[in-house]
């Protein structure tokens, strides 16, 4: 099953809401082809598996393979990990974090990009319950120092260098790397205390649009210039003219999260209405409500004006 984080009923969610029932949670980020995460279900029928991937392609793969096996104690969402850690699982509510052959970003310009960082295991050892812990298994030594050195900075983690599991050398690109004779790299890296650093919330509003009084423009055009939001920026990428008026494909990117939505400019009984669409239930968050005020912002300097505010 696909898990809609817009559509929970509760912010995280309980294991009982995303899997109907109780039990040991686990928490793979970046499954791939998710082979693993399905033989993990089968030896593991107790626990419930959570897993995130930022490729559509292989979500739509893993949860094939999900079906076709009959496999029930796996949920998967799409997208980033560290969005996963911090908004789908309670605070130490983990018993184990998973992950294989993360994407070890060579060039020094990119580490930056790297999941196995400082902030993050600062973050997951709020997540993690007492003795919970993080199992890595990469090729990339570079990669592998870096994340010791980066849980090592944060004094939160026992680190235990171990040969890897066998399991965890069947994933697909355990499996090519193998055949490359590459050496592997395993670590556990152990819970022993918590990080206090307040985790900002991400707040979610129920309301992002504006009516303004005037009629709809004939023509609309957005300049592609990023406007900046906080942690991050939007960007309208595309407007197309439709029947009821025009949509807007805008990306926001925030600090772990990144959505493509639909904002809509459209008539409404007092005007016009100038707001996010339903298309995708995106969350509403401060950086979609920043886009909807630059969209706004466009209308007004377009003669329209604003007459109901709730951006
Ligand atoms: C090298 S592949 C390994 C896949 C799988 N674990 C395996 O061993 O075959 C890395 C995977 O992590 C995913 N990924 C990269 N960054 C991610 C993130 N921030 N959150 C979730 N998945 C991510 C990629 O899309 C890719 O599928």
């Amino acid at each position: 099953m696909l898990v809609r984080p817009a559509l929970l009923p509760s912010w995280p969610p309980s294991p009982e809401e995303l899997f109907g029932r109780e039990g040991p949670l686990v928490l793979e980020i970046g499954f791939g082809d998710g082979r693993f995460t399905a033989e993990l279900a089968k030896a593991h029928p107790d626990w419930l598996i959570l897993g995130a991937e930022v490729s559509a392609a292989s979500v739509h793969r893993a949860l094939r393979r999900l079906r076709r096996e009959g496999i029930g104690n796996v949920r998967l969402y799409l997208g980033e990990g560290p969005f996963a850690l911090r908004n789908l699982v309670p605070d130490r509510g983990l018993r184990r974090v998973i992950v294989n052959f993360p994407d070890p970003w060579p060039k020094k310009r990119h580490q930056e990009r790297r999941l196995l960082q400082e902030s993050f295991f600062r973050r997951l050892s709020r997540k993690l319950a007492e003795g919970g812990d993080l199992l890595l298994t990469t090729d990339h030594e570079a990669y592998f120092r870096f994340a010791l050195e980066e849980a090592g900075r944060t004094g939160l983690f026992r680190v235990a260098v171990a040969p890897p599991p066998e399991a965890h050398l069947r994933t697909k690109y355990a499996l090519k790397w193998k055949e490359a004779g590459r050496a592997f790299f395993h670590a556990v890296f152990t819970k022993v205390a918590e990080d206090e650093t307040p985790w900002p919330p991400l707040r979610r509003y129920e309301m992002a649009h504006a009516l303004l009084e005037g009629s709809l423009p004939e023509a609309l055009s957005l300049e592609k210039t990023p406007v900046p939001v906080a942690g991050g920026v939007a960007v309208f990428l595309e407007v197309v003219r439709g029947e009821r008026g025009f949509y807007v494909l805008t990306h926001v990117e925030e600090e772990d999260l990144t959505q493509d939505l639909l904002l809509e400019v459209r008539p409404s009984a007092r005007g016009v209405y100038a707001g996010v669409g339903r298309f995708g239930s995106p969350l509403i968050t401060e950086g979609v409500k920043e886009a909807v005020r630059a969209l706004v912002a466009r209308l007004a300097s377009m003669g329209l004006r604003v007459v109901q505010d709730h951006t």
